[in-house]
């Protein structure tokens, strides 16, 4: 009889930093000058974040830079791995510099597959490396290579952060449907707001400054897509168009 271990879903998070000011000449000049005091002081970035992240969520990490959407990521996939839980960072994946299809699956037929399941489906493109890809192509190819670790988490900071944001939005969708195809939970960081109809995330987390934190659960996250002002339909459409 094999029996399951359920890993607990709830996530506690405390991240302080200690910051210590070097006592240069002009730092003590400027310290005096204004009236600011150099003690030892612990820099909070996260106190008592309490998280609960179920299997096959989508969470949507955003905020303005330097308010600790890295600092979260990090910890969180550091609490997951130390659960038992397989990691992929989605844009760690390694690429190598030879054909898309002699670099995924244990068969041709395999690599076909799995391109699919991200949307790659032009013969043109099987045969073609890396480096003569777009960045969208070739972040789809990503993709395909996570599915075929197996991870149960994909983890992705500055998510599509640098690609216009249409493409940006086909690939959000993307990710998250394939993710839900196979049950994997997703992890992405981004300062973009702009995400949340496509990847329609089960849980938000937007974090301003120090105090200023909001976390969102979205129930039915997956049938809230389906109101999302493009439908399925139209937006698969799109993500193919982008080839
Ligand atoms: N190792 C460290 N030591 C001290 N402070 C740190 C350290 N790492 C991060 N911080 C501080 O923690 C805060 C959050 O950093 P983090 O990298 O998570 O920001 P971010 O939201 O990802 O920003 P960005 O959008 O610019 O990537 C910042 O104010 C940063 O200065
Ligand atoms: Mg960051």
């Amino acid at each position: 009889m094999t029996t399951t271990t359920e890993v607990s879903d709830q996530y506690l998070i405390n991240v302080k930093f200690p910051t210590r000011v070097q006592r240069t000449e002009r730092v003590l000049e400027v310290a005096e000058a204004f009236g600011i005091g150099l003690d030892d002081k612990d820099f909070v970035v996260f106190e008592d974040l309490n998280l609960q992240i179920k299997r096959g969520d989508v969470v949507y990490i955003t905020g303005q830079s330097g308010a600790g959407k890295s600092v979260l990521l990090r910890e969180l996939t550091r609490q997951m791995q130390e659960r038992g839980l397989k990691t992929a960072v989605l844009d760690e994946t390694l690429l190598e510099p030879i054909p898309l299809i002699d670099q995924i699956g244990d068969s041709t037929k395999k690599g076909l597959e799995y391109m699919a399941t991200t949307g790659i489906n032009d013969a043109y493109l099987y045969i073609r490396k890396p480096g003569e890809l777009s960045d969208g192509q070739r972040y789809r190819f990503r993709l395909s290579k996570a599915i075929e670790t197996g991870a149960d988490v994909w983890v992705a900071d500055e998510f599509l952060a640098v690609l216009d944001r249409t493409t940006a939005k086909a690939i959000a969708f993307a990710v998250q449907k394939a993710a839900r195809r196979v049950g994997a939970t997703v992890l992405v960081a981004t300062t973009h707001a702009d995400l949340r109809d496509d990847l329609g995330p089960d849980l938000i987390v937007s974090k301003r400054f120090r105090e200023k934190l909001k976390v969102e659960v979205i129930e039915e996250a997956i049938s809230r897509l389906d109101s999302s002002p493009m439908t399925r339909e139209e937006l698969n459409q799109r993500i193919l168009d982008l080839s």
